[in-house]
């Protein structure tokens, strides 16, 4: 479903963040790619989006082009930012949801019937009204991810979904996350804290400074993680079963 080839991307200031990165991605597979602060996996995510031009290789979404075939692709694929601000466009958390849908051209009824859905279901009903400068950090994490799920694209990228959640609201992400991935959709989370989310993944790949240095099954790869600045998860480090966060 995802095709990258040989990916380069070097940041105006000449950063080289990607050095040359292949990946294929899979319809269906729930893709974990972790790496320490600064090892380009936002700005992997941001390719795949088409957010970015690649300095040079490719990168194709359903043999898409996504800064060529930017409203397909657009379509398909709902990122998730890792900076919940940078996401949100509407005056009333209930405006920012409905913002996606109504660029999609859908019917009226559509509309509200899937904002009211998306708002459900990240726990936004009552602050459905509220302005979106008001709420908390928590709140704009879940109102962004509302944003992305009313859009329904068949891949969602998730940017560090965690940071600011509560631990309800984590469990919250992580059993949406489950429930699309069980529904077919293709689903790509970036984070280095890989404890919360592992036990449901079905590939891990690793980067690190701007190169992809493995790629495979939980299982295969917990305990090179820490050879990579990443934190294994507990139950690995204390050699039992795994754990879910949903348990
Ligand atoms: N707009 C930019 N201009 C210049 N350099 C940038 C820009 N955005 C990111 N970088 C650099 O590119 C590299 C990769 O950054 P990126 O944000 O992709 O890392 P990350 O793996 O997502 O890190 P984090 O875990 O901190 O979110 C870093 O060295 C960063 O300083
Ligand atoms: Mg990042």
């Amino acid at each position: 479903m995802i095709e990258i080839q040989n990916l380069h991307l070097h940041y105006p200031d000449g950063t080289r963040a990607l050095k040359g990165i292949d990946l294929a991605i899979s319809e269906g597979e729930f893709l974990l790619i972790c790496g320490p602060n600064g090892s380009g996996k936002t700005t992997l995510i941001r390719l795949i989006s088409g957010l970015l031009k690649p300095t040079s290789g490719s990168v194709h979404v359903n043999g898409l082009n996504p800064i060529n075939d930017s409203s397909e692709v657009r379509r398909m694929v709902g990122m998730v930012f890792q900076d919940p601000d940078s996401q949100i466009v509407g005056e009333t958390v209930k405006e920012d949801v409905a913002f996606g849908p109504e660029n999609l051209g859908l019917p009226v009824e559509e509309i509200t019937e899937r904002v009211d859905w998306a708002l459900q279901v990240m726990g936004l009903k009552d602050l459905s009204e509220k302005p979106c400068y008001l709420l908390s950090g928590g709140e704009k994490r879940r109102l962004a991810i509302a944003g992305v799920l009313a859009m329904r694209p068949q891949v969602v990228l998730f940017d560090e979904p965690f940071s600011f959640l509560d631990y309800p609201g984590i469990r919250e992400v992580l059993k949406h996350m489950v429930r699309l991935h069980r529904e077919g959709h293709t689903l790509i989370v970036t984070t280095h804290d890989v404890e919360k989310v592992i036990a449901h993944v079905d590939r891990i790949a690793i980067i690190h400074d701007g190169e992809l240095k493995v790629a495979g099954p939980p299982e295969e790869l917990m305990m090179k993680l820490s050879q990579f600045g990443i934190r294994p998860p507990c139950y690995a480090l204390l050699g039992r079963e795994k754990v879910s966060w949903l348990e």
